[in-house]
């Protein structure tokens, strides 16, 4: 997808770094002999390897898929001590020797995908301090995806019709995805989400459950995590923060709290954002009513809860 412009633009050549660990520098190989095969004309240039100062050498933007997955029997608490050891001794490292705030604002902007998304992220903005907050940000655009996918299908619109849906919090089953700002484009103009579903149960049950509930769905249904909607995600999310939302779009990206809408501060929770010249700013004023707040509260304290097991690993 990046290859192809689906990140950067269609007329952007890029050069791929791709790391992962000396244990599967084989199969690693094996996806740049691919890369060579697809002939892509954009593609610049592959980097393959296991050594990290090699792979983040010069790179402007990173996409840290990398993470322990959580396994049968694992407790979250277990996921975030195995996820801080990665992200505080493997990234720290290459982040802190290629940053350089003085020469370059946008040196590099990074997104986390791996979970604990949101969490990972506050680890390494800990162990990357030259890195400026804003540049570092975690994916919730699978979720707010998920939801206009799940609006477009209740209501029968081609999903390219529905936008300003907003997923708030954690990438867990706590976020909630909320529709109440959304709009859909009808035969008749276009019109609020709420109006055209006209079923407030529906909006306030099924559709934040399904939403929040996808990724095990999917991985139910495959036995394997999300894929394919995931790096979809991950394109649409840099693509939107280097190139812009589209006028009156806006997207959820999970970003380090301002304290905006009363989120605490010092966390990573996803806000509706827009994007311009390659910095994100939280959509502000609109309309929380009591059920929002209460949902957006509950995913704020999980965040909470995760920061302080992250620092008794990173302390530790
Ligand atoms: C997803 O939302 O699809 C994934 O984050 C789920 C997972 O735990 O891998």
């Amino acid at each position: 997808m990046i290859a192809r412009g689906l990140m950067l633009g269609l007329d952007q050549p890029v050069v791929l770094h791709m790391l992962d660990i000396p244990q599967m520098a084989g199969a690693l190989n094996g996806v740049r002999m691919e890369l060579v095969d697809a002939a892509l004309p954009l593609l610049r240039g592959v980097v393959a390897t296991s050594d990290e100062a090699e792979a983040f050498q010069g790179v402007n933007f990173a996409v840290l898929i990398g993470g322990w997955p959580r396994k049968e029997g694992m407790e979250r608490k277990d996921l975030i001590a195995k996820n801080v050891a990665i992200y505080r001794i493997k990234i720290k490292i290459s982040i802190l020797m290629n940053f350089n705030p003085v020469t370059s604002r946008r040196a590099l902007q990074v997104l986390v995908v791996a979970n604990p998304a949101n969490t990972n992220a506050l680890v390494l903005k800990e162990f990357a301090p030259a890195v400026p907050a804003k540049n570092i940000t975690c994916l919730t655009r699978l979720d707010h995806n998920r939801a206009l996918g799940q609006i477009s299908e209740k209501l029968g619109v081609h999903v390219g019709d529905v936008r300003n849906a907003i997923v708030w919090g954690n990438h867990s089953s706590t976020q909630f995805p909320d529709a109440s700002h959304a709009t859909a484009r009808t035969d008749h103009g276009e019109k609020p989400v709420g109006e055209l579903v006209a079923d407030e149960k529906w909006l306030r049950d099924e559709f934040v459950s399904i939403v929040q509930q996808r990724g095990a769905a999917v991985i139910k249904a495959r036995k394997q995590s999300s894929s394919l909607s995931a790096a979809s995600a991950a394109c649409d999310h840099m693509r939107d923060w280097i190139l812009g939302t589209p006028k009156g779009t806006w997207v959820s990206m999970g970003v380090y709290s301002d304290g905006s809408y009363s989120v605490p501060k010092g966390i990573f929770y996803s806000f509706p954002v827009t994007c311009e010249k390659g910095e994100w700013s939280i959509v502000q004023g609109l309309q929380v009513d009591d059920f929002a707040r209460s949902k957006m509260e509950l995913s704020a304290n999980e965040l909470d809860e995760e920061r302080s097991m992250a620092s008794e690993f990173v302390s530790s």
